[in-house]
């Protein structure tokens, strides 16, 4: 029960559309340009750099803030191994909302940004592995996609690893749970990309930069 009403509470923080709404009050529906995801990425691409970074940081935000609703509401409630799986079942909650909000017609973003809120509020030790994988991508290739994709593999992986060494110290079976959920939120976010990763594969995917105008 507690799962539930945590994914719950997720999806609620989730359906906040940073890049909708910053594309709203600028007059646009963000999705009919680009590649046409609600993110941080192509907010960045078709409004500017300054406009990016307030997406990812609302989006960043929304994911910490479920994680410290669900901790707050079951504090003391539930043992403390459980804040870890409640955590994950929060995060998967905003992502779901993030990416399928229903009353955009489930066409919202692709998760990362949100993903960065869980990997910053988990646990510090995943916060190197995103850091590296991502900027050390960006940095030399330009194509956001492929640091998103490399991010995830490399959680899906940390995250076994650290459950193994016993870093959450809880029991196998939630171990297992939280295992699940990080496969679950990778096959997403994979399938999310599928467009980017044809576009990778064929030498076509958009680059982005940080202080030069980006083409749409
Ligand atoms: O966070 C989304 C990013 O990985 C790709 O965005 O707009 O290039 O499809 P986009």
């Amino acid at each position: 029960m507690e799962r539930l009403v945590c994914v719950a509470i997720g999806y609620l923080f989730g359906l906040f559309q940073t890049a909708y709404i910053y594309g709203k009050l600028h007059g646009i529906d963000i999705r009919n340009y680009g590649s046409g995801n609600a993110g941080t990425t192509n907010t960045l691409r078709v409004l500017g750099t300054k406009a990016g970074l307030i997406v990812l940081a609302g989006d960043i935000l929304k994911c910490i803030l479920a994680i410290a609703a669900v901790r707050l509401l079951f504090a003391g409630g539930v043992h403390e191994d459980m804040y870890y799986l409640l955590a994950m079942y929060a995060a998967l909650g905003a992502i779901l909302g993030h990416d399928y909000p229903f009353y955009l017609g489930f066409k919202g973003g692709k998760g990362i940004a949100a993903t960065a809120g869980l990997i910053l509020a988990i646990h510090p030790a995943f916060i190197p592995m995103g850091v590296i994988l991502f900027f050390g991508t960006f940095l030399l290739t330009h194509y956001v996609s492929l640091g998103s994709l490399l991010v995830y593999a490399g959680f899906l992986i940390e995250m076994v690893i650290m459950g193994q060494m016993d870093l959450f110290s809880m029991p196998v079976g939630h171990r297992t749970e939280m295992y699940v959920i990080a496969a679950f939120l990778t096959a997403m976010a994979y399938w999310k990309h599928r467009e980017n990763i044809k576009r990778l594969l064929s030498g076509t995917e958009r680059k982005t930069y940080l202080f030069k105008k980006n083409k749409e």
